[in-house]
């Protein structure tokens, strides 16, 4: 049978984690848009609540491994605080708030109530700029980098999120958070 090293892991949940985020982000932008029906729109929102947990959960198991990494471990502090970490602290740090910034959407959406939409919306876009942290983060970190399809797979994923954003923002389509 196949052994993977952690190392292995850390690479394929972060790629998991990365895809299922890009994924979650354009189900959630998508599912209010003008030429989007609205029971299909039902679906796109479960399923881009669903792979932002799934997203947010690998992240955790993806940084989480790192301290048992037999090359470069990690302490617990360099894993959860930004820019502490021996290695790479910049990129590693902007992964890190990437991830807080999941932690943070999901607190404020159950604690919907208590902030207010107003301060859940804020708080939810904030996973656009987080996008662009993730990105950078496994673009200059990752060991997959040097590869081209690696470079194919960033350079499509942040076209077509920059194309959603256009869309959303600037081309007058209907608001995203109107279900909530
Ligand atoms: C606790 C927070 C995080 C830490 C400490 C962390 C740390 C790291 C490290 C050290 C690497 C380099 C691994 C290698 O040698 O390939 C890496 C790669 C990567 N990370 Fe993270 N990361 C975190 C959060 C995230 C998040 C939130 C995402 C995406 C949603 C993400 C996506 C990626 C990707 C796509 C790679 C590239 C894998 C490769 O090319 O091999 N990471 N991360």
């Amino acid at each position: 049978m196949t052994e993977f090293s952690t190392w292995e892991w850390i690479r394929a949940s972060g790629w998991s984690a990365y895809f299922l985020l890009f994924i979650s982000i354009c189900f959630g932008m998508m599912q209010k848009m003008g030429f989007i029906s609205k029971s299909i729109g039902r679906y796109l929102l479960i399923a881009h609540q669903t792979a932002g947990w799934f997203a947010f959960l690998l992240a955790f198991f993806h940084g989480f491994l790192l301290y048992f990494d037999d090359y470069q471990p990690f302490s617990i502090l360099e894993i959860f605080i930004p820019f502490q970490s021996k290695y790479q602290p910049i990129f590693t740090g902007l992964g890190i708030i990437s991830f807080y910034s999941m932690f943070l959407i999901f607190l404020s959406t159950d604690l919907l109530k208590q902030v207010g939409r107003n301060v859940w919306k804020i708080i939810h876009l904030l996973i656009l700029p987080s996008f662009i942290l993730a990105s950078l983060h496994g673009f200059f970190i990752g060991s997959d980098t040097d590869e081209t399809w690696s470079k194919i797979v960033y350079a499509s994923a942040i076209f077509v999120f920059l194309l959603l954003n256009f869309f959303r923002f600037f081309a007058k389509s209907k608001k995203m958070f109107e279900n909530y």
